[in-house]
């Protein structure tokens, strides 16, 4: 099946499904199987140094012919790893928690289109002469990386596909089955960028106890962790993340002269465990989708309830207009 939209159309793919870069669970198994259902992957490429990354875009191709992307963040890009991938020649790159400034030129001279997520509107604005290629619009709902003092994606959506017409935008935050989806397109957008769902299919290397905890959360269970910004400041955007509580969470919440005063230590705690690819012990990121996840699936049955469900959702909406 496919659900048709400026964005399938810019990278000849069928369903406008946007697997976001869940670091460090965007195996390339995941990426790939997205793809080959018809939607696109994301490579995760923060703390990736160029040969690891190489490898990674590697392991993907071999597994599917489809087309991929490869993220990195602005404020911490490791120029290196920019350099390979765009080397590489993935479809897109996306940027993520700072302005991109001249990395957007320097994909389009390598032939690679740009993907930018933002959380506000004046930051969709203050890019919307860079010639990004599609944005990514993402409500605080949204798991991982967002701003403090977010907007909804009900409330953000409209106002940046408004503010970057035609470029294509993409909803995240909020967005874990079909009737998300469907939404997303009624609200303005090409498609979805979507995280917490992909970090509960059966191809992500989140580790079981981490897709436990997100099938096990209410939505009000993930909160914005603002005592994050006191250990490991953000240097782009305005950002700290949305995690599902823990006894860690709990205890230092709220905490945030305590916590920079423990800076040091607390940082190395929370690095050791997202590096050793178990953040569940203390801060596992993940969006208020959660209370909507019930069951660990494989992606491409992600994908395809999605789109099914998108359509159903929108020939019902459309059949109650008179
Ligand atoms: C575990 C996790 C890791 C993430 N890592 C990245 C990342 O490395 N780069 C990035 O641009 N976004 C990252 N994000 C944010 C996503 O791009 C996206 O905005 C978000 O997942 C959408 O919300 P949802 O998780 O509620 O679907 C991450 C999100 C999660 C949940």
């Amino acid at each position: 099946m496919s659900l048709r939209t400026p964005f399938t159309e810019l990278f000849g793919i069928e369903i406008p499904v946007l697997q976001a870069p869940v670091w460090p669970a965007a195996s390339a198994d995941l990426v790939a199987a997205v793809g080959a259902a018809g939607a696109m992957g994301s490579i995760a490429g923060v703390f990736s140094r160029a040969d690891a990354l190489l490898a990674q875009i590697a392991r993907v191709r071999g597994l599917s012919d489809r087309p991929f992307v490869v993220n990195h963040l602005v404020p911490s890009l490791d120029e290196d790893a920019f350099a390979a991938t765009l080397g590489a020649r993935p479809a897109a790159v996306s940027f993520a928690l700072g302005h991109p400034g001249e990395l957007v030129a320097r994909a389009h001279e390598a032939g690679v289109k740009v993907i930018h997520q933002v959380h506000t509107l004046a930051q969709a604005l203050e890019v919307s002469d860079l010639g990004i290629d599609v944005f990514v619009a993402q409500g605080s709902e949204a798991g991982g990386q967002g701003m403090a003092a977010g907007v909804s994606t009900m409330a953000l959506v409209p106002q940046v596909a408004d503010a970057v017409a035609p470029a294509p935008v993409l909803a995240a935050g909020g967005v874990a089955d079909g009737r998300g989806l469907a939404a997303a397109l009624t609200l303005g957008a090409a498609g979805v960028n979507v995280g917490t769902r992909f970090l509960a299919s059966t191809e992500a290397s989140a580790t079981q106890p981490w897709k436990a905890q997100i099938l096990g959360a209410r939505s009000e269970d993930c909160v914005r962790f603002e005592t994050w910004g006191a250990i490991l400041p953000a240097s782009g955007y305005d950002v700290v993340p949305r995690v599902i509580r823990t006894p860690f969470v709990d205890e230092w919440y709220g905490r945030f002269d305590e916590a920079a005063a423990q800076a040091k230590r607390l940082r190395g705690e929370i690095m050791h465990s997202a590096r050793a690819g178990t953040p569940e012990a203390l801060t596992p990121f993940a969006g208020q989708t959660a209370g909507l996840i019930g069951e660990v699936l494989p992606a491409a049955e992600i994908v395809r309830r999605m789109a099914v469900d998108a359509c159903d959702a929108l020939r019902r909406g459309a059949a109650s207009c008179a």
